[in-house]
Order: structure tokens, then sequence, then C-alpha cells
């Protein structure tokens, strides 16, 4: 492999503003200086994971602009391959943030040049996509396109799926996450109205049964829950060529395991889940289980809450093992 982690998605320039309370509908408030910041789901994920130490690359798509130069600039600075960074066909993508005092964010994206990232660029990708050990992608780009990153998945290929923000997804889609990482939020649009009094382990355990091989519940401070079967979970101990004593046996028994965080004051949680998702992405593909991936990709999360902005915040390898 060339790449341990290949991000297909969303670059934005995040223009953000802190704000003591949001407006209502009609009202306005005054906010602080505005800041520009490099973000976007995608970049995101991709300069957390680079910072981490994963060899990364990222396919995405930005304007001819100087927020497009923006975005190439700190992916290359974070040592990211931006040879799949495609430049043109709209504006780079925006994104209107408000910050409150507590830390949590509020976001409009504009998608621009997002939008135009088209199955047929996946498709030219391939070279991409076949040497990298894990994919990882989100859904601020087209769905056509997050399809056709799906079947051009090559044999024994991994994805890794966080529907941010989220829509209904198709079951093909569903069907090849490994895992699929959402927050309350978003299990919540996937499951539907029913979800309302469901606990989160209730939600882990329904969102796995609408077909992906794993599931992830994020939980902010609070960490987050792993889901896999019990089958799937024996079946890569063998893989793995570490071997399981006494079977449980073909039975769907589902296995959810809390995995805990770390107290730290948040100062700003935008692109915390970006840095979650991509860290775990990357943990996966070096043979961690599910649930020590997602217990080191706490913490990257829970570093990167801890600095404004998103991909300025991002912690190095070091940072984390210091926290
Ligand atoms: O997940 C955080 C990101 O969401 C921000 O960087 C912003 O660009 C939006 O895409
Ligand atoms: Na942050």
């Amino acid at each position: 492999y060339d790449y341990d982690l290949l991000v297909v998605g969303s670059a934005n320039a995040d223009l953000v503003i802190g704000v003591e309370r949001r407006p209502a509908a009609g009202e306005t408030v005054l906010g602080g200086d505005l800041a520009v910041h490099p973000g976007g789901k995608g970049a995101n994920q991709a300069v957390a994971a680079a910072r981490l130490g994963a060899a990364t690359a990222l396919l995405a798509r930005v304007g001819d602009d100087g927020h497009g130069r923006l975005l190439i600039d700190s992916l290359r600075t974070a040592g990211v391959d931006t040879a799949g960074v495609l430049v043109g066909g709209a504006p780079t993508g925006v994104a209107l943030i408000t910050v409150d005092p507590s830390g949590d964010n509020s976001i409009v994206v504009s998608p621009g040049a997002n939008g135009r990232l088209t199955p047929e660029d996946v498709r030219a990708a391939d070279g991409l996509l076949r040497t990298s050990r894990v994919v990882s992608t989100q859904l601020e780009i087209p769905l056509e396109t997050v399809v056709e990153v799906v079947r051009s998945l090559p044999e024994g290929g991994r994805l890794v799926l966080n529907p941010s923000p989220p829509r209904p997804l198709p079951a093909e889609v569903l069907a090849a996450c490994d895992p699929l990482i959402v927050n309350e939020h978003e299990a919540k649009v996937i499951l539907g109205d029913s979800a309302a009094g469901d606990t989160p382990e209730d939600w882990a355990r329904r969102l796995l049964a609408e077909g992906p091989r794993s599931v992830v519940v994020t939980l902010g401070a609070e960490g987050a829950l792993v889901a896999e079967t019990r089958t799937e979970t024996e079946r890569r101990t063998d893989e793995s060529g570490a071997g399981v004593g006494g079977a449980v046996g073909g039975g769907v028994d589902v296995e959810v395991t809390r995995v805990a965080s770390v107290r730290v004051d948040a100062v700003d949680t935008t692109g915390a889940g970006d840095a979650f998702t991509a860290a775990l992405a990357w943990r996966l593909g070096t043979g961690a289980t599910l649930a020590e991936a997602a217990g080191y990709a706490a913490r990257v999360g829970a570093a990167a809450v801890t600095r404004r902005g998103a991909q300025e915040s991002f912690p190095t390898g070091a940072e984390v093992e210091a926290l």
C-alpha cells in the first residue's frame, strides 16, 4: 500500500465568528472578529490523519481561488498527498460557522466545488483507491459520488463512513460501512423518528441491523460505543491468526462496548468529529480492534476540542500520547 488512508470528501473555507448566542429568525447579533480557517470534513480528516503520522491522500475538489489555495496549503503543510485535489468548476466550498462560549458550533455549508466532485472523478482516481489500506468518506459531496466510492472499493478494501451532514442512506452504502460512525443527531436522522426514546446502545444495535459491518456511536465527552456482531469479531480474530477457542456459533449476537474519553476543557468542537473518524480509520488499518481504534480516536477528538479551528487544532501523535 502507498497510503494508510485515502479520504474522499469535502474541503471548505471555514468563516468563523464567536457569538454570545445565536440569532433567532429576523434578529441580528454582534459577534467577534472573523477568522478564516481551512476546514471541510474531508480535508479535516486528511489533515488529522497526516498529523498523527498516517500516509494520507485526499480526493476532493476546490475552486481556483484564494480559499482553494488556503486549503491546499494546509493539506501540504500537514503532509497530505494532494495529487487527488482537483481544482476548478465552482468556487471553493464555504462553511459559515458560529461558535458559542461553550465551544459548540452551528454550521451552514455552501458546497461549491465539493458539489462537483463526480463519480467520474472517483473512477479516474482508481489508482488511489487500489493503493490505500482504508478509505474514509462523509456526505458533504454528492451521494452518487459516495456510491461510486463504494462500487470502486478494491477486493478486501475497508470503508469508513461518517454520514455527516446526515441523510437516509441506500442499503448498498450502509452495507459497505466498516464502521458507520455517527453522533446522536446523525443516528436519529438515519434511524428516523422512532429513535427518539432510545438509548445510545439501542441506536448502535438498530444501526447495525440496517446492514453495516460495524457501528460506532460517538457521545462527545462521554466517549463512544462500538458495536459489531460476535461472529464478526471472531472472523477478524481468526483472520489475524490469533485464533479463538469455543466459538459462540453463527448467531447474530451483538457486542456493544463502551469506550471512555478523557476530560478536557472545550474551546471549539469544530472538526473534532472529523479528527475522531480519521484517527479511528487509520488505527483500524494498522490492525487495531474497533474498540482499541475508538479509544485512541476519542483522545484525538478530545485534544482537538481544546484548540480553536478545525485543522489547526488537530494533535500530533506525541500530543495524543501526552494526554
Ligand atoms: O466537521 C467540521 C466541518 O464541517 C467544518 O470544518 C466545516 O467546514 C464543515 O464542513
Ligand atoms: Na477545534
